[in-house]
């Protein structure tokens, strides 16, 4: 198969009504991505000459969302003439008037359809000298597809459309999947010959088989035996189910790449995300956007990332983490909560409930407590005592704290923002810091203690605090 010879037409212009969304169909998400472009991927794969999408319904809000990760999509509006016939038109006419090679028709709303599939389908195509092949699925419920209608040759002879078939019609269980390849030429002569004489009023793509025919050719049909490429997306049950195979399909990629999975029904992992072998993820656990993951690191239970970098080694558990890079050998969690910008170095760690933003945290440095560090540089082997917080926010613009290299603060530190710490610093517990401290200084902020002896003996007289107090005096 030769690329250069190929266009790939994507039908998106429909609004996808049982949806019952503002979202148009085609821009609903599965494994990280639109619908419609999970298809741009996949068309992009088979590296054709030009790819076009087919927009109508809120086509600038359709266009938009793709423009940037498809830029050699062209975009092409189809007018108020309703159909697929009529989509494939006006892309067919977009393309440049000298093009006679083969046309691979796609729809939106069916992202399962792989690379290696698609391109087995084109092979066939090319193999069997045929103006035009269907591609056609035989299952078990074909409620709501096109009926492919076979000759007494066995022959593809027609499609109807569910709504204009008759019960016999009805009964078949071959049904057409909506991807189709056409020889340029095919299409320039049949598409203008379509009229909208049917039940949905619209130009039926699917009246070309008929018409090539008509005027003694043959069609092709390639029967696919994995039916679940076919599978479209039309309400959101379909959404949900088509989102599950999708995802056991990454899945499944990555343990035969020497993933550990231990949950494949309860992981979920975008398309575009990156796992090393040997890394292990742990029930619940999602990897999402362009998240990367480096070898043997431990991931989940419990676990979001979304857009992360987690380094080799590192133990990542009960976290949700966004755009935050996790070094190697680093420990994460648990009800660890990294915000966009935070950088923990090598063997670092963050531990429970720990909040961080923009925080770089040196290598081997631990806020392993109770801690909110944002807006912070940290340098290395430094400990923030449980509770210490940078108080980055004074209300009206936020400010940096800088923390030189093996400070270690008291519990609950108040860091107030802008401030710095010199390297080995220390603050004493509950310090409340406002002005910078010198390398190798102690902060104390906190007045001395003044104990009033009997004080809850002569003011809480009778309660249980000052009975257990004059017991132990007593006993003294
Ligand atoms: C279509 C086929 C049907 C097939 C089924 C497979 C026709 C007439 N019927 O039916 O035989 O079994 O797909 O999934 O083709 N679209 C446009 N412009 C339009 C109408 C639709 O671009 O005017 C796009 C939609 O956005 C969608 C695709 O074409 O991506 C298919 O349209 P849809 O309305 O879902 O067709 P089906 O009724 O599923
Ligand atoms: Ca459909």
């Amino acid at each position: 198969m030769t690329a250069d010879n190929l266009a790939i037409i994507v039908l998106a212009a429909g609004q996808g009504t049982r949806m019952k969304s503002r979202l148009p169909k085609v821009l609903h998400r599965i494994g990280g991505r639109p619908l419609v472009g999970h298809v741009l991927t996949t068309a992009r794969a088979l590296g054709a000459q030009h790819v076009e999408v087919v927009v109508r319904h809120e086509r600038d809000q359709v266009v938009k969302a793709l423009r940037d990760d498809y830029p050699d999509a062209v975009f092409v509006d189809q007018d108020d003439i309703p159909g697929t016939g009529r989509a494939v038109q006006v892309a067919v006419d977009a393309l440049p008037a000298d093009f006679d090679g083969d046309v691979l028709v796609l729809s939106g709303d069916c992202p399962l359809a792989d690379a290696d599939t698609l391109s087995s389908f084109l092979d066939e195509h090319r193999a069997s000298g045929a103006p035009a092949t269907l591609m056609t699925a035989v299952v078990d419920d074909p409620t709501g597809y096109g009926r492919v209608i076979r000759d007494a040759d066995g022959g593809v002879d027609r499609i109807v459309e569910q709504k204009d078939a008759s019960a016999d019609e009805a009964a078949v269980r071959e049904i057409n999947a909506g991807m189709y390849v056409f020889r340029a030429t095919t299409l320039r002569t049949y598409l203008p010959e379509i009229g909208v004489e049917n039940a949905q009023g619209e130009m039926y793509l699917t009246d070309v088989p008929e018409l090539v025919r008509r005027d003694g050719d043959r069609v092709a049909a390639s029967v696919v035996s994995d039916v679940s490429v076919t599978y479209g997306v039309n309400d959101r049950a379909q959404l949900a189910e088509v989102g599950r195979l999708l995802n056991a399909r990454i899945v499944r990629r990555w343990q035969l790449e020497g993933v550990t999975i231990v949950d494949p029904a309860t992981t979920w992992i975008d398309d575009d995300a990156v796992l090393a072998p040997d890394v292990r993820i742990l029930p619940n656990t999602q990897i999402l956007g362009a998240t990367r993951i480096a070898e043997g690191a431990v991931v989940g239970p419990d676990t979001s990332l979304v857009d992360c970098e987690v380094g080799e080694d590192a133990v990542v558990r009960r976290t949700d983490a966004t755009l935050a890079v996790i070094g190697a050998g680093a420990t994460v969690g648990p009800f660890s909560y990294l915000r966009a910008g935070t950088v923990l170095g090598a063997k670092g760690k963050i531990g429970a409930y720990v909040e961080t933003k923009n925080a770089e945290i040196g290598e081997g440095s631990k806020v392993p407590h109770l801690s909110y560090v944002g807006d912070a540089t940290i340098g290395r082997g430094v400990n923030l005592g449980a509770s210490t917080i940078t108080a980055n926010y004074d209300d009206v613009n936020k400010h940096r704290t800088e923390i030189g290299d093996e400070v270690h603060t008291g519990s609950h530190t108040v860091l107030v923002a802008p401030v710095r710490l010199g390297a080995g610093a220390k603050t004493g517990a509950g310090a409340v810091v406002r002005k910078d401290v010198p390398a190798g200084a102690l902060a104390m902020t906190v007045a001395p203690q003044r104990n009033i002896e009997g004080w809850v003996e002569k003011n809480r007289a009778g309660t249980g605090a000052a009975d257990a107090a004059s017991r132990e005096r007593a006993a003294e």
